[in-house]
């Protein structure tokens, strides 16, 4: 180039680099992230075993955006298991192709394939996390998403110091896959886990806990945000701090009026944000989690346990252990989900939609069906209004884009076909549970109020329900059968917390509200691995809306072959 003018060229770069980089300011920025599904090996518990991990880390990396902003993650499986992950939280509107659930929305990745996720973040921050979503790879495949405010807005609470992702999770000694299929071979529960964990750790109560024992230091007078994730595959789980308070300010990444309480109740699938004040005396602390079950089932009861460490304190002090509710404080469950209050104020509403289109009421069922290979001559199943879901062998998002027909019905019924006391005594009958890939059609943007009614056939249990695509507002929770009658009155609409899962109450039911404005085919299921594989599962087909505006995006080139 002649340097004749070259000043000229200069000033005219620089000016486009200042509208390049003011633009930057402004607009959304790019994410990129390459996911490798690889075998590690890892110990824990004195028990080294491969698992399947992202890039060699469990947990796997966390994924940093802002809202807004636009995230691409390449995921290439190198492991010997097909493979899809799911943003859990993330609406992906118009964008079901993203969403991951392996035979609902793709045909996993196999292995030496590839394939890339593209997705916008809108309308959301806070915390939410990935994880793989066919079989139970999740135990090990998960990660943390950590999605901050549009550059220049603050929190709606004090700013912390500094912020720290805590993953609960649950390891076991054998292999996570062998001990599934074990169990279904059975017919039977798989074996529970040995250990929870805190970010991939145990803790001082178990064996070899030397080199797995996770860390926090803080420093006295500073305020902290903890991202809370319970990625356990079958567990809730209680989680406190000993001698700190926690103060609760967004669930599900939704902000919540904040309330400070000792414990908070995490479902897997939940994530809740706390604000946690370095005020105590300095010394050592113990984190912990372990469950809640307020059913005579048999679980994993041990609990994990992490160090709240203030600088300078020397290694030798022997922490003290926070005071967690009873496992089955029934009374510390209920009381806490009622605390839970969305944020609700001009820049965050709790846009609740005050009239309902449609009525939905799903009951929740185990049951046994006939297994004659298996230990008893039958098999546990799980069903919703009766119906046990059976995986597809096409992804349920093409077969309808593409107009597939025999994979699917859309005939799931919007009640329980035979109403019964469903939270009476203990109903061992057999409802002759059917099988099927039965899907419920909503009209687009129309208002769904979907009440989940726990029963129970064989026992009630707590369960935590997931709906894929969609926040849902939790407009009311409560123990024994719901009455349309009465019980609608009682409602929230004013400020119910929004969040993605939600606990359906031991023999209570929740009913919970939302708008069917994101077309495409969005999984509803029961984040407890273990009742998801028994069938506790259905998924909304939401319809294309008017114009080619509001329909669902055509499928990237490399979505994987089924
Ligand atoms: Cu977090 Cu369908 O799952």
């Amino acid at each position: 180039m002649a340097s004749r003018g070259s000043s000229v060229l200069k000033f005219f770069f620089l000016l486009i680099g200042c509208f390049g980089f003011f633009s930057f300011l402004a607009e959304a920025a790019m994410k990129k992230y390459q996911f490798d599904i690889k075998m590690k090996n890892v110990s824990r518990l004195c028990h080294a075993k491969p698992i399947v991990t992202v890039n060699g880390m469990y947990p796997g990396p966390t994924i940093y955006a802002r809202e807004g902003d636009r995230v691409i993650v390449n995921v290439t499986n190198y492991a010997q298991y097909n493979m899809s992950i799911h943003w859990h939280g993330l609406k992906q509107y118009r964008n079901g192709w993203a969403d991951g659930p392996a035979y609902i929305t793709q045909c996993p990745i196999k292995t030496g394939n590839s394939y890339t996720y593209d997705f916008n973040i809108t309308g959301q921050r806070g915390t939410l996390w990935w994880h793989a979503h066919i079989l139970w790879l999740r135990a090990t495949v998960h990660g943390a998403i950590v999605i901050m405010p549009p550059q220049g807005t603050p929190y709606p609470f004090p700013q912390p110091n500094q912020e720290f992702n805590i993953i609960l999770g649950e390891w076991w000694n054998n292999d996570v896959e062998e001990v599934e299929k074990q169990g279904n071979q059975m017919g039977l529960p798989p074996n529970m886990s040995d250990a929870h964990t805190i970010n991939g750790k145990p803790g001082p109560l178990f064996p070899c806990w030397e080199k797995y024992t996770y860390a926090m230091e803080v420093e006295q007078g500073k305020t902290y945000l903890l991202r809370i994730i319970n990625a356990a595959l079958n567990d809730e789980l209680f989680f406190g701090i000993a001698g700190h308070n926690m103060t609760v300010v967004e669930i599900d990444a939704v902000y919540t009026k904040p309330f400070s309480t000792q414990s908070l109740l995490i479902g897997p699938g939940q994530t809740t944000n706390v604000l946690v004040q370095a005020n105590g005396v300095p010394g050592r602390y113990f984190i912990a989690a372990r469950p809640f079950m307020d059913v005579p089932l048999s679980i994993d009861n041990k609990t994990a346990t992490a160090i709240l460490q203030y600088k300078g304190i020397p290694n030798y002090v022997i922490p003290t252990l926070p005071q967690l509710p009873f496992p089955n404080d029934t009374e510390f469950a209920l009381s806490y989900n009622r605390r839970l209050r969305s944020l609700n104020t001009l820049q965050y509403p709790a846009n609740v939609p005050l009239k309902v289109d449609r009525n939905l009421l799903y009951a929740i069922g185990l049951g046994m069906n006939a297994c004659p290979t298996c230990i008893n001559g039958t098999r546990l199943i799980a069903s919703l209004n009766n119906i046990s879901f059976v995986m597809p062998q096409v992804g349920l998002l093409q077969a309808h884009y593409f107009n597939i027909s025999g994979v699917f019905k859309t005939d799931f019924p919007d009640k329980p076909p035979t109403p019964f006391n469903y939270t009476g005594a203990p109903l061992t009958a057999n409802l002759r549970t059917s099988v099927g890939t039965r899907l419920s059609k909503i009209a687009f943007n129309s208002t769904v109020e979907l009440v989940l009614q726990d029963t129970n056939l064989l026992t009630v249990e707590s369960h935590p329900f997931h709906l894929h695509g969609y926040n849902f507002f939790v407009v009311g929770t409560g123990v024994g059968n719901f009455d349309p009658a009465k019980d609608p009155a009682k409602y929230n609409l004013v400020d119910p917390p929004e969040r993605n899962t939600v606990g359906v109450p031991t023999g209570g039911w929740t009913a919970i509200r939302f708008r069917a404005d994101n077309p495409g085919v969005w999984f509803l299921h029961c984040h407890l691995e273990l009742h998801t594989g028994w069938g506790l599962k259905t998924a909304f087909v939401v319809e294309d809306g008017p114009g080619n505006d509001l329909s669902i995006f055509p499928p990237p080139k490399d979505l994987p072959p089924c």
